[in-house]
């Protein structure tokens, strides 16, 4: 439908600058990630999110009803228009790849390019089990190893169950990535291995923490916001936050109880608009995979109203006129007890990028769009890239709650 943008090669460049982590061991690890863009292809940046909403709620909902490996998704899960990569090490000396960083998948495996497969060493140790992850918009099958994982410099983990990836075209869908860090909770895992279809396979952070690596079983995310296509403007954090990067205190609430978000990264939330409601409280999640903030169908019909956008065919996205731009209040994200306000300009599509989405340099787009489903369907929202690269988040699986805390970027203007 239009072009991609020849960035890789910029960003290959980008990200073996960036991968030159700093480590402090007993405290908190920190990664960084790179962005890519790729929003080549016959769908618009509003499609290939709903697919992942529409593929992350089927596969919580399969799961639900314990027909996970009967019923697999075959929507897409995997968003391949924006992704982020950190660079890790596997076995012993460390061959790397650059594992695409989910939020809303858990299994962690590499191999997804013929020509730099799982490359074995003698920490290799295979398990016995095959493994499959059907994501919709791709499929790895492949063997489940034990191996050591190396994420920075010298920090190790032992005993990694991580998944060696058959060869293309067993695994496809993964154009410029080499695998998966999967970063969701543990229960994403049950029914991806066989024979042993109900064991759960732990996290890469699950085994930092019981390996005494990291102090506390959480990761931590932080997103610089960013108006080209190649900059390395993110951090991952095992262990702990960061507090270089935040600039309030992080509000915690539990994870949801409310299905299928309590599958993911699930929070309870209540968005308001200029301070009049526009999705009364209400369970969603947070999610790295996705770009936009999607919003339940009567929602996004109120903030619709409310903005003046209009649907644009091109990109998909609310369109806005510069008046209207000028009008435009700002969002109330409440969770936990705190107000996150999410500006006007954070609410646009950054407008350099504008053409790279398909869209019109001088044409203004809201990253506000639909979900494409009515509230109270137990996955009512999506707080996506746009939305964390305003707000720094944390996903505590030993409290079983999520973070977010305002940046020096949340009041930003870069858009
Ligand atoms: C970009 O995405 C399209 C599908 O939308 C895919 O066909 C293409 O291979 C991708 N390119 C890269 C470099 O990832
Ligand atoms: C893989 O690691 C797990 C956890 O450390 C251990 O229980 C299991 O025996 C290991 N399997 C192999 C084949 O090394
Ligand atoms: C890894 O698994 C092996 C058995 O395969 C075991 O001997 C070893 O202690 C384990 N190491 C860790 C760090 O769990
Ligand atoms: C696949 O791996 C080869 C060898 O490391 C590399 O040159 C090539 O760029 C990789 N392809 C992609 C799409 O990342
Ligand atoms: C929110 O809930 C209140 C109280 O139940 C109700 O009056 C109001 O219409 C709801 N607002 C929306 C946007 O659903
Ligand atoms: C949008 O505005 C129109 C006219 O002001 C109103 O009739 C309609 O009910 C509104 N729709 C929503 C979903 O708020
Ligand atoms: C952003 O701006 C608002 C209103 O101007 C202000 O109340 C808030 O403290 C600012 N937030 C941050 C994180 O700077």
């Amino acid at each position: 439908m239009f072009q991609g943008i020849p960035l890789l090669a910029t960003l290959a460049l980008a990200l073996a600058v960036a991968a030159n982590p700093i480590v402090i061991r007993d405290s908190p690890v920190t990664l960084p990630i790179a962005k890519r863009f790729n929003f080549s292809g016959d769908k618009t940046l509003l499609e290939r999110d709903q697919a992942r909403a529409k593929g992350l709620r089927r596969s919580a909902e399969a799961r639900f009803k314990g027909t996970f490996h009967e019923d697999p998704t075959s929507v897409d899960v995997i968003n391949d228009g924006v992704t982020y990569v950190a660079v890790v090490g596997v076995g012993s000396p460390a061959t790397l790849y650059n594992l695409l960083i989910d939020t809303g998948s858990s299994n962690t495996w590499a191999g997804a390019n013929a020509s730099h497969p799982y490359k074995t060493s003698s920490t290799t140790k295979p398990t016995g089990d095959s493994v499959e992850v059907i994501y919709g918009s791709g499929v790895f099958s492949g063997i489940e190893n034990n191996d050591t994982v190396s994420l920075g410099n010298g920090l190790t983990v032992s005993n990694q169950s991580i998944g060696a990836a058959d060869p293309p075209p067993l695994t496809s869908g993964f154009n410029g990535v080499d695998g998966i860090l999967g970063l969701g909770p543990v229960g994403l895992t049950q029914g991806t291995l066989a024979p042993h279809v109900n064991k759960l396979i732990p996290t890469v952070t699950d085994n930092l923490y019981y390996q005494g690596i990291i102090p506390q079983n959480v990761v931590a995310i932080f997103f610089q916001p960013t108006n080209s296509l190649s900059n390395p403007n993110g951090e991952l954090t095992f262990g702990g936050t960061d507090p270089s990067k935040y600039t309030n205190d992080i509000t915690y609430t539990p994870v949801t109880n409310v299905s299928p978000a309590s599958a993911y990264w699930g929070i309870d939330q209540h968005i308001g608009y200029g301070g009049d409601t526009i999705l009364n409280k209400t369970a969603g999640i947070v999610d790295t995979g996705t770009t936009l903030i999607l919003i339940a169908t009567d929602a996004y019909n109120t903030y619709k109203n409310m903005t003046g956008g209009q649907p644009d065919s091109a990109t998909g996205l609310l369109k806005i006129t510069p008046p209207q731009y000028a009008a435009l209040k700002s969002l109330q994200f409440n969770v936990g007890g705190t107000t996150f306000e999410l500006t006007p300009n954070a609410q646009i599509f950054p407008r350099s990028l504008n053409t790279a989405i398909g869209g019109k340099a001088s044409d203004i787009y809201l990253i506000v769009a639909d979900i494409g489903s009515p509230s109270g369907s137990g996955l009512d929202f999506i707080n996506g890239y746009t939305f964390l690269e305003r707000f720094y988040s944390v996903f505590d699986t030993t409290n079983r709650r999520v973070g977010l805390a305002t940046t020096s970027f949340t009041n930003a203007t870069t858009n």
